[in-house]
Parts: structure tokens; C-alpha cells; sequence
């Protein structure tokens, strides 16, 4: 089969969070099952700086579109999925990352820009910009590729389009001049198709008009359908639930595997696993912490936003240090958050570490060097960090939702006991179920027969890309057939 896969971010060209990863790593597991598969993203200028060898495939003339955009070829670096960039420099060829300036804010431009992106996937779709190659199927991710299959549906010799949503919370609405400012049909401010609440939602054209819709995890697939978490959008996936699947993530063993990394001082497996604490003492040098015998030292690497229920890890700190523990996080994102964790590293000097800021190196260390990883999240697609930190020997702590819990085991004397708990569960969104979960996880730490049993089965599983590649080709195949 013939598929193009659209997103706007590809580790390891540009990445802002784990649909990078997603990007970057499943166009390769579905290429090495023998697809044409190629991916396209658009030329942000760190992505024309690190793509190496390009080549000009295409002028593009769009509608609405004052320039001609460039469609560039090559590859993907570290594998051999071709690349395609969207080479717009009036839209992507600026400092800063794909949709916020350096100083955080939204660009204010960000509909037009999606919206050429969008255009520029639809001509390579129907083989409209003379690259004589004509997708069967094109797989679009996330709100930034939204309007693709709405662009699509109107035509029956198009190609079939899947719509993977990533996150339902950013959906990418505009008011009604911005809409009417990027020359769409005009019909498409209408309840049926991409109006929502009096505003024009990008993800809407997904949603609506893809063939099929897949979301990251099984349990996200089944939470979007109710109201605490379908963001609004609950009533329409009801409705296509019969077109919904959850195919959960894979990740990428060639990059994140502690006997491989070559970004962590130290390597080492699970007989090795003695390694992890010269790990341990570089994280604790790096946010200049002290050597504390006996202190778990728990980590945090994610985006700050409200999702990731970081202001519940705040409220537990001051227990968390009576404990003893000791706290790394690596984040960037809501600046208040960013200012609570300043403010609570000023204060806990010996216990709390904080890098704000996107640091890969620093990420790999983290995942190598830490006993476990914190991660109350408020909702969680899929998430990635989890089945990384399973695979470094880091257990995690993370609330029961999504993708986390579909990948994590709760341990209890009955999964101790049966060899399959990899680490702490809580359900509800509280600091009170949080630290229960802390502390818990705190006791089983010094008893030492028992973690390792946790750690071993953690770095036992598996969440390579193969099963959920085949099951996107399975997918792919069934909406060609009908
Ligand atoms: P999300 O996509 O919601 O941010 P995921 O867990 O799926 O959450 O993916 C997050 C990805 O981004 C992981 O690869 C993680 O290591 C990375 N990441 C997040 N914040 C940072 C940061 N500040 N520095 C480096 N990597 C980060
Ligand atoms: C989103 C989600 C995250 C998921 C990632 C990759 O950013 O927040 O849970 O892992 O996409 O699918």
C-alpha cells in the first residue's frame, strides 16, 4: 500500500512532545513491513537545519495562498522513510517552535499556517503536485492536520483517510473572521461539518470526515466517548464509535534502551542494573543535589501543563521530603507551574531539582538514573514516558487513565506475588490519592526483594512498534476495502 502520513512534529527533526516520537518511529515500523510509506511535515526552519539532503520536488500553487510553496524531498534521519517537507517560509521559516513564539505565546497566524499545511497534504494526496506517486491511504494526526480529510471527502477518487487523534484537548478553534480570513468553503461553518460552539474546529474535520478514526491508547479510545473527557466532543465519537479504535503506541528500543544509549554516561540491562546508580549520582550532580543514602529519587520530564497534574506533586512535596525522597524534573510549558517549581526548589534545596527548559540528553539521564517517575497525569492519551521509564528500571507512579493505565500494573501482594506488577497505581485526580500511591511506592523501595521483582518485570515488557504497526496496516487495508 501507498500511505502518507501527515503530523505536524517528527523526532528527530522537531519535536514539542510524544507525537514526535509517534512520527518519527511508526512510518518506520510500518515501512520495515514492507509499505511505501513517506512521511510529511512541515520545512519549520530547525527541521531545514538537521533534514541533511534535499531536494526540490514540486511547486505548489494553492488557493489562498499569495507564494508558491516548495514541496522538498529526502529522508527521515536515522531510517529510510521519505520525507517530504512543506516549504513555506512565509509560515514555518521563523524562530521558535511549531506553534509558539520563543517567549510562549501562540503564533497568532497559526489557522493560516495549519491551513496551507493542510492545503500542501490534500495536492500530494491526489497526486496534484506532479510527483507521479498517488497514496491510497493518507494518515493524518492531530488537529494541525484536520481539514485534510474534510478536503478529501468530496471526491470519490481520493484516497482513503484515518485520523489519529493524539489529544483531544487541542483541537485548534478560531473565531468566525479567522475563518473567513482562509478562504474555505463556506459551508464548512456548519454544525455538520466543522462548527463548534461558534467557532471553526480544525480537529472537527477529522473527526467528521476521516474513514476512520483511531485514538493512542484503548482505555483514551473509551474515555473520549463520556463527558469528563471527550472535551465536548463526546456526542460525535459516540456516534462513529463503530469507527473508533485505540491502537496503543509503540516505542522506539533503538532509541530508548539503557544497553544502547549512548546519550547516559553509564550503560546497563537488567543484570547490570547496579549501573543505574552511577546514573543516579550524575542526575544528582547535575541539579546539584546531595548523595543521600536510602533517598528514592523520583523524576518528572514533561510539558507543565494542567494535563499532566503536576500541581498535585507540588501540594504532596513537603511530605514527599519528610520522606526523604528526592525530587528531578525536567519541564517547560505553563509559566505558573514553572514559578511553583522554582519556588519549591529554592525551598527544598537538598530534595528538589528543576531544569526548565527541552533537554533530550538530560531526558535520557532522567529515565537512566532515576528510581521512579512521577506522573499524576489529569488525562493521558497514551504517554510515552511510562513505557520508557519501564524499559530504564524506573518505576513509575501514575494515575490510572489512558495509556498509562493500559501499560502500567498496580502492584499488590497478588501481582507481586505473580510476577506482573511494574509499578504504583492511583485512580482518582486528588493529593490525597496521589500520595497514597507515593507511599506506597516509598515502602515497597526499601524493601528491597520486592522492587526488584517490579523492576524486572518492568524491563521484561515489551511495547515495541511491531503489533501496533500491523494493526495500522490491518486498519488501512479494511477502510481500502470498504
Ligand atoms: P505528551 O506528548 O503529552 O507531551 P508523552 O509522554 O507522550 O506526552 O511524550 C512526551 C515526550 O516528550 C517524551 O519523549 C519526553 O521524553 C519528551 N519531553 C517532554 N518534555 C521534555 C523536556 N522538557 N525535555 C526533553 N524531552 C521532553
Ligand atoms: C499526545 C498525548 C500523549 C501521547 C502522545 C503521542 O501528546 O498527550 O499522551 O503519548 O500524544 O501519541
Amino acid at each position: 500500500m501507498k500511505i502518507l502520513f501527515a503530523s505536524s512534529e517528527a523526532h528527530p527533526l522537531i519535536k514539542t512532545g510524544g507525537l514526535a516520537d509517534v512520527s518519527g518511529s511508526l512510518p518506520r515500523a510500518i515501512l520495515s513491513q514492507r509499505q511505501d510509506i513517506r512521511l510529511v511535515i512541515p520545512a519549520y526552519r530547525q527541521v531545514l537545519e538537521r533534514a541533511g539532503n534535499l531536494a526540490l520536488a514540486a511547486y505548489l500553487k494553492l488557493d489562498g495562498v499569495p507564494n508558491p510553496v516548495r514541496i522538498l524531498s529526502g529522508r527521515l534521519p536515522g531510517g529510510n522513510v521519505k520525507l517530504y517537507l512543506v516549504d513555506s517560509p512565509d509560515h514555518f521559516d521563523r524562530a521558535g517552535n511549531p506553534y509558539t513564539t520563543r517567549a510562549g505565546n501562540e503564533w497568532t497566524d497559526n489557522a493560516e499556517r495549519f491551513a496551507v499545511f493542510c492545503r500542501a497534504i490534500h495536492a500530494l494526496a491526489v497526486n496534484a503536485a506532479g510527483l507521479d506517486w498517488e497514496p491510497d491511504v493518507v494518515h493524518c494526526n492531530d488537529w494541525q492536520t484536520g481539514l485534510v480529510p474534510a478536503m478529501l471527502a468530496d471526491s470519490d477518487t481520493a484516497p482513503a483517510s484515518i485520523f489519529t487523534i493524539h489529544n483531544l484537548a487541542y483541537q485548534g478553534q478560531y473565531d468566525w473572521k479567522t475563518f473567513n480570513a482562509l478562504g474555505l468553503p463556506p459551508e464548512w461553518w456548519s454544525m455538520d461539518a466543522m462548527e463548534f460552539h461558534n467557532s471553526f474546529s480544525f480537529i472537527k474535520g477529522g473527526l467528521v470526515f476521516a474513514d476512520w478514526l483511531t485514538t493512542v491508547s484503548p482505555t483514551y479510545a473509551e474515555e473520549i466517548c463520556t463527558s469528563e473527557f471527550g472535551c465536548g466532543l463526546e456526542g460525535l465519537l459516540g456516534h462513529r464509535r463503530n469507527k473508533l479504535t485505540g491502537i496503543l503506541n509503540g516505542i522506539d528500543y533503538s532509541e530508548w534502551n539503557p544497553g544502547s544509549d549512548l546519550l547516559v554516561p553509564i550503560q546497563y540491562n537488567r543484570r547490570s542494573l547496579f549501573h543505574k546508580r552511577e546514573n543516579k549520582h550524575a542526575i544528582l550532580e547535575h541539579f546539584a543535589l546531595p548523595r543521600k543514602e536510602d533517598a528514592p529519587l523520583f523524576i518528572i520530564i514533561s510539558r507543565l501543563v494542567e494535563q499532566k497534574g503536576i500541581d498535585l506533586v507540588i501540594d504532596i512535596l513537603p511530605y514527599l521530603v519528610k520522606q526523604g525522597a528526592q525530587l528531578a524534573v525536567l519541564g517547560s510549558g505553563d509559566k505558573a507551574i514553572e514559578t511553583a517549581l522554582r519556588k519549591a526548589a529554592r525551598e527544598y534545596r537538598e530534595h528538589v531539582g528543576i531544569q526548565i527548559g527541552y533537554d533530550e540528553t538530560l531526558a535520557h539521564l532522567l529515565e537512566a538514573g532515576g528510581d521512579l517517575l512521577l506522573m499524576p497525569s489529569r488525562f493521558e492519551p497514551c504517554g510515552l514516558n511510562q513505557i520508557y521509564s519501564l524499559r530504564y528500571g524506573t518505576v513509575p507512579v501514575v494515575r490510572s487513565t489512558g495509556g498509562l493505565a493500559d501499560t502500567v500494573v498496580d502492584t499488590t501482594p497478588e501481582t507481586l506475588e505473580a510476577k506482573t506488577a511494574t509499578g504504583f497505581c492511583f485512580q482518582t485526580a486528588s493529593t490525597a490519592a496521589l500520595w497514597n500511591a507515593v507511599q506506597r511506592a516509598i515502602k515497597q523501595y526499601r524493601e528491597p526483594e520486592g522492587w526488584n521483582r517490579i523492576i524486572d518485570t518492568g524491563m521484561r515488557q515489551d511495547f515495541s512498534w511491531k503489533r501496533s504497526a500491523e494493526r495500522y496496516i490491518d486498519l488501512y487495508r479494511q477502510v481500502l476495502d470498504g
